[in-house]
């Protein structure tokens, strides 16, 4: 069902499009990556991630600008591995509808992910969006914060 869907995507605001994320717009992912997120990829970690088949992002642009992004692994499953969108937009609803738009266009049954016990937003953010906990990993991350396992089931039946 994934066959569809292109290596790296583009994500316009006013409708679904799955095209190859051109270099400049990796570029901007690296840069948006590097203001907002609390920890940072290296250029060698960047490359083996766009290298990597197994691996999406879709970016949510507006007028040829980057708004946010989210980077994925496929494997029997969807991993959502990152998440963000420019503080300006937030609050808006923007990343739930950027969620849900990209779930369907990637056909995602089932996704699953990892947050920090630390970061409360992004918790009431995937609660809202319907996460589950799965379980709790001890010290998971660097800074010894311990790791929510979340799950989402996806019924499209429901969805569309
Ligand atoms: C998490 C993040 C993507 C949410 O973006 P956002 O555009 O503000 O989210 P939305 O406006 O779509 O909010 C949807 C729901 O999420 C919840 N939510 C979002 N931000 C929240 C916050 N700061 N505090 C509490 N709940 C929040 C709310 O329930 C909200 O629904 P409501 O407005 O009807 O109450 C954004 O805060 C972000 O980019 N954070 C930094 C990166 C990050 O931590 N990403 C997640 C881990 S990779």
């Amino acid at each position: 069902m994934v066959s569809t869907v292109m290596n790296f995507s583009i994500k316009i605001i006013s409708g679904i499009e799955l095209t190859k994320l051109t270099k400049s717009f990796r570029e901007q992912v690296e840069v948006l990556d590097q203001k907002l997120m609390g920890y940072h990829w290296t250029k060698a970690q960047w490359e083996e991630l766009w290298e990597s088949p197994s691996n999406y992002c879709l970016a949510l642009i507006e007028k040829d600008g980057l708004k946010g992004f989210s980077l994925w692994m496929h494997s029997d499953h969807w991993e959502l591995l990152k998440i963000t969108v420019r503080p300006e937009l937030r609050g808006s609803g923007i990343s739930q509808n950027f969620f849900n738009e990209t779930v369907k266009a990637i056909k995602a049954e089932k996704v699953f992910l990892e947050v920090s016990v630390r970061n409360a937003a992004a918790i009431s953010f995937y609660e809202k969006l319907g996460f589950k906990q799965l379980n709790r990993v001890k010290g998971y991350y660097r800074d010894g914060s311990d790791a929510l396992k979340l799950v989402l089931t996806i019924d499209f039946l429901h969805n569309n």
